[in-house]
């Protein structure tokens, strides 16, 4: 199966995308997490999107559509994939389109993860992440074990720097001109899911998905 997950910043998409992908057998790609690998190595692409991801502003669609090119082009991506956070852009979706029909494929269905901004902010202020295994918790409604650490690794948890709440007001205005639109682009092959993530728990939500995509 070949799914994307889409929603604003903050709308669980990093969270349901894991789980999912797990209860599938197929990788979970996150571009943030790509991008975040990429810095936290101080490699070109990482400097060079480094900049970009502390304001709250889109890394240039090249640097995306050459990362994902590579990413879906190794062997465990070939049986399917839950991509998280991409596409963002009309390019980045004609695009993915282009590259999966090169291969005789294309998305199964896209879920849209819908919660108000009210909501999408008090998450962010009390999410942390795991630097090692990327997982997020929020504090109040999915926390660690150990208040501290990662329930997987044992590593520290962190607060991610795009999560100050100026910051997290910029990339919601960001995700409103330059991705909201793009879900029109696989409406018209009717296959966008939209899923309510308001006021509802992380197992909640996932069982909403999963009626979504008739699992
Ligand atoms: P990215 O890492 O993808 O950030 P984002 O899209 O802003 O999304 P988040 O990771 O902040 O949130 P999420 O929707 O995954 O929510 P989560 O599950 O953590 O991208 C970061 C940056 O990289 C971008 O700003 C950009 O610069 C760059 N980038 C990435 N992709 C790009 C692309 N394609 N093109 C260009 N640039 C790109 O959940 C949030 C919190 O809520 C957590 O604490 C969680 O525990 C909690 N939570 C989840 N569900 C619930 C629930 N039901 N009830 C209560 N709490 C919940």
């Amino acid at each position: 199966m070949r799914l994307l997950m889409a929603g604003s910043p903050g709308s669980g998409k990093g969270t349901h995308s894991r789980r999912l992908a797990n209860d599938l057998g197929i990788p979970h790609i996150a571009t943030g997490d790509l991008l975040r690998e990429q810095v936290a190595l101080d490699s070109p692409i990482g400097r060079e999107a480094k900049a970009f991801m502390d304001r709250g502003d889109y890394v240039p669609d090249n640097v995306m559509v050459d990362m994902i090119k590579l990413r879906l082009s190794q062997p465990d991506a070939e049986k399917g994939f839950v991509l998280d956070g991409y596409p963002r852009t009309q390019i980045q979706a004609i695009e993915l389109d282009k590259m999966l029909a090169d291969i005789g494929q294309q998305i199964d269905a896209v879920i849209v993860l819908e919660v108000p901004v009210d909501e999408i902010v008090e998450r962010l202020s009390a999410r942390r992440t795991c630097p090692t295994c990327q997982r997020a918790y929020h504090m109040r409604y999915d926390p660690p074990v150990d208040d501290e650490r990662c329930d997987d690794d044992a590593s520290p948890l962190e607060r991610r720097t795009d999560d100050e709440p100026d910051t997290v007001r910029h990339r919601l205005k960001v995700y409103s001109d330059r991705t909201a639109g793009v879900i029109e682009h696989y409406d018209v092959d009717s296959i966008v899911r939209r899923v309510s993530g308001e006021n509802a728990s992380v197992d909640e939500v996932a069982k909403r998905i999963d009626e979504a995509l008739g699992l």
